[in-house]
Formats: C-alpha cells, structure tokens, sequence
C-alpha cells in the first residue's frame, strides 16, 4: 500500500520533451488512468516510476522516500506492459515464480504465491504451459500474474488490454478491476481509450502535449470538461461543437447562429454573467440532443445518416457545415432523408472560450 508523487517531472529525449512538468499524487489504493491520446507522455511517465528511464528534472516518490534515481529494483514496482513480455522459454509457473527467486522468497512460499495469483487471473490450469501455446489474453493474464506475486507498491499498467481483441478486452476490464478491489494495489493504468477509462477510474489524468489537462473522476471529465480537447476526447460520440454569438437582449441572453436563436434559461444565463467575449464555442454531447415534434424546435435539419446501435441509434445531421451527432433511442426508426426536430437539453450544455478553449462554465455545476 502506497502513495506515488510526482513532483513538477520533466523528461527531455534530445530536443523533444515528452512529459513536461507533471505534478500529480496518486493515492493509496487508487485505480488511476492515465488518458491521452498517442504521443502525449504516457507511456515515458510510467517508466519514470518504473526506473527504465531517467528523470530529466523533478521528483518522484512512493510514500515520503524518493525514488528519482533507485535503480529499478529497489523501488517496488511493477508494470505491465502492452505487448506481454512473458519469458518465452520459462513456463507458466516459472514465469511467475523467478521474481519472487530473485527476491529470494522461500521456495514453499512461492509454490503457494503462484498458485494464489495464477487462480486470481484465472490461468491455474496452464501452469506447466510455455507462453507459445497461450492465447494473447492468457499471456496477458500470466504477466499481470507476474507482477501482482511480487506484491509490489505501485502497479503499473501500460495499454495492457490494447493488443486484445474487443470483446476479450471488455471481459479483462472487468477481471482488472475485480482483481484491484481484492489486491488494493495502488495502481496506474495506461490507455487511449476513453471508454476503457471512463468505465474502470477512480480518477482520470487526461494527457496532451506531456502535460495534464484535467483530473477528475470519470464524471468530472465527461460532465465537466475543461476544455474543447478534453470534451472532444472523452465521449462515444464525441461532443459536438458549435460556433455561437452571444446577444444579450432585455436581461435576457441568447446564443444565435445562422441555423437557431437560443433563449437560456436564467440559471443557464447565469453560468455566462462574467462572461463578456461576443463569440462562444458551445459544446453539446451527443445523447443531450432530443428529438422533438415540430413545435418544440430549435431547429430541423434532414438526417444524413443514421447507425442502429441495438439500444440506440446514432443520427449525423448537418449543420454550420459540420457534422452533428445525435445518440436517439432506437425507436421510432429515422432514415437518411426524413426531416426532424431537434433541441438542445440546455442543462447539459458546455461553454468555452473560442480564444482559449477553455471551458468558461457547465451547466451542471449547480446541480
Ligand atoms: N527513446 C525515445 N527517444 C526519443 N523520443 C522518444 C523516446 N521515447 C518516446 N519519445 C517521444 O516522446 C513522446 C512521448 O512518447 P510516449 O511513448 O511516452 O507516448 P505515449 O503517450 O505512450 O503514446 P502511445 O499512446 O502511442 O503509446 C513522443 O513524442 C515520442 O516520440
Ligand atoms: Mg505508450
């Protein structure tokens, strides 16, 4: 159990700077992802904790002790990595058991370490099997395994589901997260995939350009996002994004755009009171576009494209020449072609700055 500080790390390869002053605490316990999407430091912070690559400037720690320049194995943790890295010619039992040799546990408390893991990931049958006659998710199982018998303090994860096929990845997030809950490792893990995050986070580090963009739960970067890359990042589809002028008229503020005049509600106006720019980026998600009848529109548009999802349906209509998405319930059934109705749910709505893109404030924040 630990705690895993990093304090202002900057990593430079030559003239390019990968991580560029990182400052975060993981808690104990915590199941932390780390988000961004490719090139953005990820995969160089995590082997900043893991001691395969040297800190340029700044600090890490576990716990109080820093760890900045302990050789890897002195430090406690361990990682796994997205392409296996199991021992091809050791067994199963053998791959999980020559750390706890090099640690030099006990030869029966290691016959009882790896049977406890490999039954915690499920690969107790194949013990006596090589890394050749198992299946991608197995070897993957058998490095989790690996590097949970050691016990260690930090636990990283670096994109350890991506090479897995769809279906097999969703299973194995949930046997992670089951196996976090038993272990209570504090732990790191990497992906870019929005959703693999969104569904297993206690908090999210969205990444861009080596440096943090938000932190917060799930709910937080969804619901709260803190700036037009975060709001396009996070979400199934992602928000959509409307260029909008700001008229303020009798007390009243709305947001106009060729296609529709947006009269907020008071509590929605008063998110927008210190806000004195003329043009406003609104972000809307997808499923806060309703269908509407007639009477109730913001503004109608024919449907371009429409993807039947089982529970839902995804509707492209196009609008300020983008497309806009809607996520609507799979009933009644819309074709390319038929005229709709659409409103906004202004309670949802996401305002950012066009100069910045930053979020200049939520409508859920009072909520
Ligand atoms: N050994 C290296 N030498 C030079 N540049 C490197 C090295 N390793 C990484 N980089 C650069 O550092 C930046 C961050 O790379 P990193 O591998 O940490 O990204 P990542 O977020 O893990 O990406 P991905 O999602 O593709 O795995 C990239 O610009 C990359 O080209
Ligand atoms: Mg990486």
């Amino acid at each position: 159990m630990a705690t895993l500080t990093f304090e202002n790390v900057t990593k430079w390869f030559g003239k390019v700077v990968a991580v560029n002053d990182f400052s975060l605490v993981v808690e104990d316990s915590e199941f932390l992802v780390l988000l961004g999407p490719s090139g953005c430091g990820k995969t160089t912070a995590m082997r900043m904790v893991a001691g395969l690559e040297e800190v340029t400037t700044g600090y890490i720690y576990i716990d109080k002790k820093d760890i900045t320049d302990l050789p890897p194995r002195k430090r406690n943790v361990s990682m796994v990595f997205q392409n296996y890295a199991v021992w091809p010619h050791m067994t199963v039992y053998e791959n999980i058991a020559y750390p706890l040799r090099l640690k030099k546990v006990p030869r029966s408390e290691i016959e009882a370490k790896v049977e406890e893991v490999a039954r915690l990931v499920k690969i107790d049958p194949l013990l006596q099997r090589f890394p050749s006659q198992l299946s991608g998710g197995q070897q993957q199982r058998v490095a989790v395994a690996r590097a949970i018998a050691v016990e260690p303090k930090i636990f990283v994860m670096d994109e350890p589901l991506s090479n897995l096929d769809a279906k097999l990845r969703g299973s194995m997030r949930t046997e992670l997260k089951a196996i976090h809950i038993q272990t209570g490792a504090t732990t790191v893990f990497v992906t870019h995939d929005q959703s693999e995050a969104m569904s297993m986070a206690d908090r999210i580090v969205v990444m861009k350009d080596g440096e943090v963009v938000q932190v917060g739960s799930p709910d937080d970067v969804y619901d709260r996002s803190a700036s037009v890359f975060v709001a396009d990042f996070i979400g199934t589809p992602p928000t959509n994004f409307l260029n909008v002028n700001l008229n303020r008229e009798n007390g009243t503020v709305n947001l106009v755009n060729p296609h529709f005049k947006l009269t907020l509600e008071d509590k929605c106006a008063q998110i927008l009171k210190d806000y004195y720019k003329e043009k406003l980026i609104l972000g809307i998600r997808p499923e806060n576009i309703i269908l509407v009848p007639e009477g109730l529109a913001l503004f109608t548009s024919d449907c371009l494209v429409s993807e039947p999802q089982g529970s839902h349906q995804v509707i492209a209509v196009e609008l300020d020449e983008r497309y806009i998405k809607v996520v609507a319930p799979s009933q009644p059934k819309i074709n390319p072609g038929d005229i709709i109705h659409l409103n906004f749910k202004q309670e949802t709505l996401h305002y950012f700055d066009p100069d910045t893109e930053l979020s200049v404030g939520h409508a859920c924040e009072d909520d």
